[in-house]
């Protein structure tokens, strides 16, 4: 599935919360938090078959078209065909992500984006709902 809104605006303190289901046969979903699809202060990037680390969290940022530094979590709470709750949190200096069994995965916010602008949520993942609150 794709979710794409541009146009929207996350602040400092704000939260976005995500519910689904990772599918059956999942090999990657994403999302991603910026101005625009070139730069993005959060791809927070669950793969399920990385030819590294199999099952990991892939988090980085994209500026002007250019990824930066990978930060990779190999204790990936996520699973193929399972219900997902995922809570983004911005704090203004970082991003929060709230996994299952209370895992929690941070990400600077290297570029210093004041506001978010710009979400999309797409890959192998059926969305149910989501909220920004
Ligand atoms: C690349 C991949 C992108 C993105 C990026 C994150 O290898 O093609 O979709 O996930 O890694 O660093």
């Amino acid at each position: 599935m794709e979710l794409e809104m541009k146009h929207m605006e996350l602040k400092a303190g704000d939260k976005l919360k995500i519910k689904g289901m990772v599918l059956h046969d999942a090999d990657r979903f994403q999302i991603d938090l910026g101005w625009d699809e070139e730069d993005l202060a959060l791809h927070f990037n669950p793969r399920f078959n990385d030819d590294l680390d199999g099952n990991v969290f892939v988090c980085n940022s994209k500026m002007a078209g250019c990824w930066g530094d990978e930060k990779r979590e190999v204790n990936c709470t996520l699973h193929k065909g399972a219900e997902a709750k995922i809570v983004v949190t911005f704090t203004g200096d970082m991003f929060e992500v709230e996994l299952p069994d209370e895992q929690q995965v941070h990400f600077p916010n290297r570029e210093d984006m004041d506001v978010i602008k710009y979400l999309r949520i797409r890959g192998d993942f059926k969305l149910t709902s989501f909220k920004i609150c």
